[in-house]
């Protein structure tokens, strides 16, 4: 694998760079290597966002800002690209299209929304008991019927990794992230845009991705057997439908 620090307004900002035009965007309290089944198989760069993985962390003060880096990141990156963003990730793809379309060639959402209202106990939970609120957290991102244990540990340390401070950032920004008004009015129109979600998603459950189906005409990918990391519980299915939609 390749990486590469680039520098953005002023940070260094790590990308795991394996080539081609599609731009990966991870979830709150994750890191680019999330998207290592999609990287391996159908290349694309996946950004560690400021603050987590191996990037340096900068003055972040919700999705917009965090869009911000990403389009400058992908700006230095040159080119146009296919936009995957998955959860908090999927919010800032969505404000990325809204800042800078003629870069994005077209969106997928990945078990995302367009609000992303948290919880009260996780945002609570992140400030007062870390360890016991990712805990919490992990069991909900997984399907019932995915007993992988190595990479659920894996997602639980990289929360871990990641830290509270950050993490609770992250989920802050999701429960302040609202187009739903937007796209309702009209305001907002997204050209190509596709949605994976696993049917057991209880943190991003199917019907917000039905949402952008009668909204935007969305296409959407329903994965039996998956929950919200479905990137994670049924790769090959996912990399199937971000293959079709990108002509691959
Ligand atoms: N797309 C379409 N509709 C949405 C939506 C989206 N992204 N987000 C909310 N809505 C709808 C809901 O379906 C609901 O409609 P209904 O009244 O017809 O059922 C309405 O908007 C209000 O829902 P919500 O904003 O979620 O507020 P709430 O007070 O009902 O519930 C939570 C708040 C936190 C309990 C709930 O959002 C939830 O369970 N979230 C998932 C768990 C979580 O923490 N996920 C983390 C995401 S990163």
């Amino acid at each position: 694998m390749k990486v590469e620090k680039v520098e953005v307004f002023g940070k260094f900002v790590n990308i795991h760079s394996y080539g081609g035009d599609i731009f990966y965007i991870h979830g709150s309290g994750g890191s680019g290597s999330v998207w290592k089944n999609q990287l391996r198989k159908l290349g694309g760069y996946a950004i560690d966002l400021p603050g987590h993985g191996d990037s340096e962390d900068a003055e972040i003060n919700g999705v917009d800002d965090y869009a911000d880096f990403v389009v400058t990141t992908m700006e230095n990156l040159g080119g146009r690209f296919f936009v995957v963003g998955h959860s908090l990730g999927g919010a800032i793809a969505q404000k990325v299209y809204l800042k800078k379309p003629d870069i994005v060639k077209g969106l997928i959402l990945v078990s995302t929304g367009a609000r992303l209202r948290v919880l009260p106990e996780i945002l609570e939970g992140l400030q007062k008991d870390f360890e016991k609120t990712v805990r919490f957290i992990v069991e909900k991102l997984f399907s019932p019927s995915f007993e992988d244990d190595e990479i659920k540990k894996d997602v639980f340390e990289e929360i871990l990794r990641c830290g509270s401070k950050i993490t609770y950032r992250d989920f802050k920004a999701c429960n302040d992230f609202d187009l739903l008004e937007d796209y309702r009015s009209g305001r907002v129109r997204v050209g190509r845009a596709l949605c994976i979600v696993g049917a057991d998603d209880v943190m991003t459950p199917v019907k917000y991705s039905e949402f952008f189906v009668k909204m935007i005409n969305a296409e959407i990918s329903v994965i039996d057997g998956a929950g919200h990391m479905v990137m994670l519980e049924k790769p090959e299915e996912v990399n199937e439908a971000i293959k079709r939609f990108c002509g691959l």
